[in-house]
């Protein structure tokens, strides 16, 4: 059983956040979803407030939160910018995590705590052009040679891609072992022979930063940047995305919260029939699902995060508030939309970013149909 009682502290964050991202953050969002630039000073921002490495210990430069303020901060952020929630996410709950988690204190005090601070920032390399939901299937490999390792191969899909300075790259070290021969590896910007490509020009969250990774013989020294053992690279990827997903459920939350306030007030506004929409039986039926998925998807997210932070076993609930949660962002992105009607087909009413934005939560750190095997395996393990 667990209870989910939220505290001063989380009402804090919650207000902290909502303020950030009304008055730093939604100003120039448009424009960003527009242009597709880069966030750098609301990410340089966000390092100052805390929110980069908000579940890190304060040790490592983190500022010693738990995860159900990080999925507070989260919806918060994403509700008014959901490319700023992705760079946040992955930062925080992808790489932060996997540090301090499986880290030595040398790599901590090395790579961690700039990240942690907001002073650098993070990428996890595990998708592949031929590796993306069947991610045992990685083409890149690294062999070991004179106290190094050299990586080669090329990474896809990868958040904070151009813009990153510390990337976790997963790669084959034996091939006959199969997901037991992966190994995960840290790979510093301007290292010889990692590129990065160019930027991929997306349907929505267009400021965040998404690119594939080219590796041509990018020698990293066993000593310092190796994470976690040789060969447990595929369990570390498994473990840090079950985490991530209960990010990716906050993020789609907030997008399903934004598009739910700019339906609401639009419906309040707008008058058809001699009365504002809001009174007409059709849209309130609308709406009252649209509430009810939100706070089923807010639920699932928290009770995700409580497990989390009482260090229980999240596979299921984490895939779970995924799942449900980015459905219910589209579902909701789509209804938001219908009760604009012409207004929310156009650029200019701003509800189909909602819509632009959701979609991705159902592809990222896991498809649905992944999300739904997650399940389907946990429920028959019971
Ligand atoms: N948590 C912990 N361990 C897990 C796990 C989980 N959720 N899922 C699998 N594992 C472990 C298993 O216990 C097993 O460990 P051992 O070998 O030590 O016993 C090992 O991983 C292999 O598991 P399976 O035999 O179940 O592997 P599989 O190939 O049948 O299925 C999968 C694995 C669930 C399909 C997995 O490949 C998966 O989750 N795929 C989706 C990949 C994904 O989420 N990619 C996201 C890319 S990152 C991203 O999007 C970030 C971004 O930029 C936003």
């Amino acid at each position: 059983m667990i209870a989910l009682q939220l505290t001063e502290t989380h009402e804090m964050i919650r207000s902290t956040a909502r303020e950030f991202a009304h008055n730093v953050i939604a100003p120039s969002a448009v424009e960003r979803d527009q242009t597709g630039e880069f966030p750098h000073d609301i990410v340089q921002q966000l390092g100052e407030l805390g929110f980069m490495g908000m579940m890190v210990a304060e040790e490592w430069g983190g500022s010693g939160l738990d995860t159900v303020s990080y999925v507070i901060a989260m919806e918060e952020i994403s509700k008014v910018d959901a490319s700023v929630g992705v760079i946040m996410s992955v930062n925080n709950s992808l790489v932060c995590w996997a540090l301090e988690t499986f880290g030595t204190s040398e790599q901590k005090e090395r790579f961690l705590r700039p990240l942690a601070k907001g002073e650098k920032l993070g990428a996890f390399c595990l998708s592949e052009p031929g590796a993306g939901s069947d991610a045992t299937q990685q083409s890149t490999v690294a062999v070991q040679q004179n106290g190094s390792w050299v990586i080669n191969g090329t990474k896809n899909w990868i958040t904070n891609g151009t813009t990153a300075n510390i990337y976790l790259v997963f790669a084959q070290t034996d091939r006959e072992k199969r997901h037991k021969g992966i190994t995960c590896f840290i790979v510093e910007e301007g290292m010889e022979g990692f590129e990065r490509g160019k930027k991929e020009d997306k349907m929505g969250i267009r400021s965040s930063d998404t690119c594939s990774l080219s590796f041509t013989n990018v020698r990293v020294p066993h000593s310092t940047h190796v994470l976690g053992e040789v060969g447990r690279g595929f369990n570390i990827a498994m473990e840090v995305l079950n985490g991530g997903r209960i990010g990716i459920a906050a993020q789609a939350l907030g997008i399903a919260q934004g598009a739910f306030e700019a339906a609401l007030k639009y419906a309040k506004e707008r008058k058809a029939f001699d009365r504002p929409i809001a009174d007409l039986q059709a849209i309130q039926f609308k709406l009252a699902e649209m509430s009810v998925k939100i706070e089923a998807a807010r639920l699932l997210t928290l009770k995700a995060a409580t497990l989390k932070d009482q260090h229980q076993n999240i596979i299921k609930a984490a895939a779970e508030a995924k799942l449900f949660a980015s459905k219910t962002a589209v579902e909701v992105a789509l209804d938001a939309i219908q009760i604009h009607g012409g207004y929310g087909y156009v650029r200019e009413y701003l509800v189909e970013r909602f819509l632009r934005d959701a979609k991705i939560t159902e592809i990222y750190e896991g498809t649905s149909e992944i999300q739904h095997i997650v399940i389907a395996r946990e429920v028959l393990k019971a």
